[in-house]
């Protein structure tokens, strides 16, 4: 059974994990933000992503940019000229709407942002496609995504200032300063977690599609002929990070070659993933961007980026293959692919279990004790301070009966459970329960870390 897109807005606005923003004035179009779960979450996600494309590897290092760039980078880049997508108006209401996304919903053809705008129209006229209020549609016209926004003393044409379209743009001005500075040899990478807007029309996909959100980049840079070899290790090495690290079932993942290609890229694939019954959509973009950006920025700013090999002192601009993911995207795949439904015998409700691996999980370990009473809730509190200054982000739950608080942590991907009990008190042991076999354990109150430890190790 596919799971439906409200069943994990409802759940996500539940536990905590996504709210929409500006709830209370009844939320802001296409913008969202982060409970406690879902921050913890967000980071973790982020954290994996890092492990595997910078600490696990010694090719790559991590740069922070800042969000205002240079206007000229945006106009360098094609984002001023060439950053958007195609609309169309209701000729009566003045809605306007993404083409594609209409004539897809019609069900007329897939990836239909491939069409020129003269294509568009002849689908829209061939097949009478009229505006969701049943009006007739203009033709489509190009509407630019970035966002601006004025910087300094004066709201003129001088002052505009563009948040990031793509995060990745500091990775190409700085290119050169980062390879000197950290003594880099060509092939290497930059990787960069950093915000990006978008100006986007069609809206209704909760976190999917957002007005302001992250990527996750990895910038490679390799010499002029070998950007097909690199480019073919980073798709299969992104598609390992989902079913080889963070465990995603490979039925969920499909490649998909972008038939019309972006302005910069020579070559471009998403990585699909079906999000329930959304369907197979893109989670992230690898493309073969060539020299675009290193010229590009060579030739507005006027500066020398090109690499010197250090063995033959040849000169050249480096070819560049990325890989770009969005954060809220990989959350959302995130909570997809890891919740489950169980039927419990004696149940009429089902039993929600957010299978999250280890590393995933918001809180690696709960502490329940039995009861308040009799200095129970006090040891429990000892032991869930213990863990947190140990850096394990444990939770404690002192309300309810233990089967309300199991199937509470089982909800929220909490893989261990402690239940601290009189034996505690005498013997030092408590149980631990394993959220998806639901077995227990007693053990020794110190070996509770080592524990969780070899976990996190195994899922490695
Ligand atoms: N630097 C390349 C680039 O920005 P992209 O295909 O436009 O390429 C890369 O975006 C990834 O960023 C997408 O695969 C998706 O995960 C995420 N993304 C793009 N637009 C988004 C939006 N409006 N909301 C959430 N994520 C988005």
């Amino acid at each position: 059974m596919s799971i439906k897109l409200d069943t994990i807005v409802k759940y996500s606005h539940r536990n905590g994990f996504i709210f929409p923003s500006s709830e209370i004035y009844g939320g802001y179009s296409a913008v969202y933000d982060f409970g406690p779960l879902g921050k913890l979450l967000k980071d973790n996600l982020v954290q994996a992503w890092r492990n595997w494309m910078v600490t696990f590897r010694d090719d790559v290092v991590e740069i922070e940019g800042a969000i205002f760039l240079h206007p000229k980078v945006w106009e360098a880049s094609g984002h001023i000229g060439g950053f958007s997508d195609l609309l169309v108006e209701d000729t009566i209401t003045h809605k306007r709407y993404r083409a594609d996304h209409l004539i897809e919903e019609a069900g007329i053809m897939e990836n239909a942002d491939s069409l020129s705008p003269e294509e568009t129209d002849k689908v829209i006229q061939e097949n009478n496609i009229l505006s969701p209020d049943g009006n007739p549609l203009s033709s489509a016209k190009h509407f630019n995504l970035l966002v601006s926004t004025h910087l300094g003393p004066t709201v003129d044409e001088s002052t505009v200032a563009y948040l990031k379209g793509e995060a990745c743009q500091n990775i190409y001005v700085n290119w050169k300063l980062v390879q000197e500075t950290s003594r880099r040899q060509l092939p290497f990478g930059i990787a960069q977690l950093g915000k990006a807007f978008r100006n986007e029309i069609t809206v209704k996909q909760y976190i999917f599609r957002t007005r302001e959100f992250e990527q996750i980049d990895l910038q490679f840079f390799v010499k002029p002929g070998e950007e097909d070899k690199w480019y073919e290790f980073w798709k299969d090495y992104r598609y390992k990070f989902y079913t080889e690290y963070l465990g995603y079932n490979s039925a969920n993942l499909k490649f998909r070659q972008h038939e019309k290609l972006v302005f910069y890229a020579k070559d471009a694939w998403d990585i699909d993933y079906k999000f329930g019954a959304l369907g197979f959509k893109e989670l992230e973009g690898i493309h073969n961007r060539t020299d675009y950006d290193t010229k590009q920025h060579s030739e507005f700013s006027g500066k020398d980026l090109r690499y010197r090999d250090p063995q033959t002192n040849e000169q050249y601009l480096p070819y560049i293959v990325e890989t770009s993911l969005g954060v809220n995207r990989l959350l959302l795949s995130s909570l997809f692919e890891f919740y489950n439904e169980e039927s419990v015998a004696d149940s009429k409700e089902a039993r929600i279990v957010m299978k999250f691996p280890y590393i995933l999980a918001p809180y690696k370990i709960a502490i329940l004790p039995l009861m308040k009473k009799d200095g129970l809730a006090e040891e429990a509190h000892q032991i869930y301070t213990n863990l947190r200054k140990k850096g394990i982000i444990a939770d404690i739950d002192l309300a309810g009966s233990i089967g309300k608080r199991y199937r509470r942590q089982d909800e929220i991907g909490t893989p261990w459970c402690v239940t601290v009990d009189y034996e505690t008190l005498s013997e030092g042991t408590v149980t631990i329960r394993h959220r998806d076999t639901m077995e227990q354990l007693r053990i020794d109150i110190e070996d509770i870390s080592a524990y969780l430890n070899s976990e996190t190790f195994a899922e490695f």
